[in-house]
């Protein structure tokens, strides 16, 4: 969505995978204070966003939604405001259809005075979901109703990112960038590893239609939240290579110095929020043995080698393969081991099972790995 938003893939928190509906004031404010406390917010974590079950389940007399002022005692505004004064930005949950999927009134036929409240609160990005749509299931339908709350934002004159969750059913890749910032491709993750795969291969494929201002989805983080540290680094690694939003899904305050360590690699986020904004691809994938590239904008290329399957294996590629030529020596920068080596052209490392060795490779020319084309975006159609 051109609307000069998220030119790189939002990071944040949202309480949804940690907490379900058991969201309050309480909660987004100590995660607000760890944010800053634990350094993530100088790492680039900005958006503290707020998920289903916030609302009172009725609207009031002159048809406003409603906090649930048990759970948010100041409202959306007050918690807006203490978010706001840490430096960062404030997220809310809202449903394009009559009911949010937790119950609370959805936005359907509501947009502009929704998107009114919302402003008036100081909200800074909407996620927006698909309940209760109303059997709507044509591409039509959901272009109408995704475009209605996309005007109704733009109407209120505040800057506000625009999550489309419409779960990747009516393939939103293909309609969604002058819709929104961002686009769900599948269904919820869930916190296992079998969850993260199979979601990192409904979304690899997606390259193309990634660009700043325009992001495919594959749903929040679970780091954090029950995998091994390998599959979080994994998962972390992955998500950046695809430019994927960044959005911490665990227990912020509690978390382990392992996990906010994974979560704050300043060199892996870099990947992800890289200007050129390009999503990377698959250049390999045999026997469960990946091999992902990412051309950056200074024309580094960022390599994943996932090793699939449970056991440790060794995965090859070259230079030639991901992109680079020209050059006698080519440097690699191990991502997660923070060391530095050399190659003439062999890419190969054992990689444990479930996990991953991520590099940035530098030296010589780029050309993108997408087929030796420029990647084609569909910003502005
Ligand atoms: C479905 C979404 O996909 C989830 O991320 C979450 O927002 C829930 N709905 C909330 O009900």
């Amino acid at each position: 969505l051109a609307n000069n938003l998220a030119l790189t893939p939002p990071m944040g928190w949202n309480d949804w995978n940690a907490y379900g509906c058991n969201v309050s004031e309480t909660l987004v404010k100590q995660t607000a204070d760890k944010i800053v406390s634990s350094g993530l917010a100088a790492a680039g974590y900005q958006y503290v966003n707020i998920d289903d079950c916030w609302m009172q389940h009725s609207r009031d007399s002159s048809g406003n939604l409603q906090p649930d002022y048990g759970k948010f005692p100041d409202g959306i505004s007050g918690t807006a405001a203490y978010v706001h004064a840490k430096g960062l930005k404030l997220g809310i949950y809202e449903d394009a259809g009559t009911s949010t999927c937790a119950g609370y009134p959805g936005s359907l036929g509501h947009e502009a005075q929704d998107a009114r409240s919302f402003a008036a609160w100081g909200v800074d990005y909407l996620k927006y979901d698909n309940c209760y749509n109303n059997g709507s299931s044509t591409t039509q339908q959901y272009i109408a109703r995704y475009s209605a709350m996309r005007d109704a934002l733009a109407a209120t004159g505040r800057p506000i990112v625009y999550s489309i969750c419409e779960w990747g059913v009516n393939a939103p890749w293909t309609w969604a960038a002058p819709v929104g910032n961002l686009w769900r491709t599948t269904g919820d993750i869930q916190n296992n590893y079998n969850s993260m795969l199979s979601i990192f291969h409904q979304n690899v494929g997606l390259a193309a239609y990634a660009g700043p201002g325009q992001w495919n989805d594959p749903d929040m983080l679970e780091v954090g939240n029950g995998m091994s540290a390998t599959e979080d680094r994994a998962h972390f690694s992955l998500w950046a290579e695809m430019a994927a939003p960044l959005l911490a899904g665990n227990n912020l305050v509690n978390a382990s110095a392992t996990t906010l360590s994974i979560l704050g690699n300043k060199a892996v986020i870099a990947v992800d929020q890289d200007s050129a904004g390009k999503q990377g691809r698959l250049v390999s994938s045999a026997g469960g043995l990946d091999v992902l590239a990412k051309p950056l904008a200074n024309g580094d290329v960022a390599v994943v080698l996932f090793n699939e399957g449970a056991s440790t294996a060794t995965i090859s590629t070259t230079a030639a393969a991901i992109g680079k030529s020209g050059a006698t020596a080519y440097t690699l920068t191990d991502l997660w081991a923070n060391t530095t080596s050399t190659t003439g052209g062999a890419i190969s490392s054992s990689v444990p099972g479930h996990g991953v060795v991520m590099y940035r490779v530098s030296g010589g020319t780029t050309s993108d790995p997408g087929g030796g084309t420029t990647t084609t975006t569909i910003r502005g159609v």
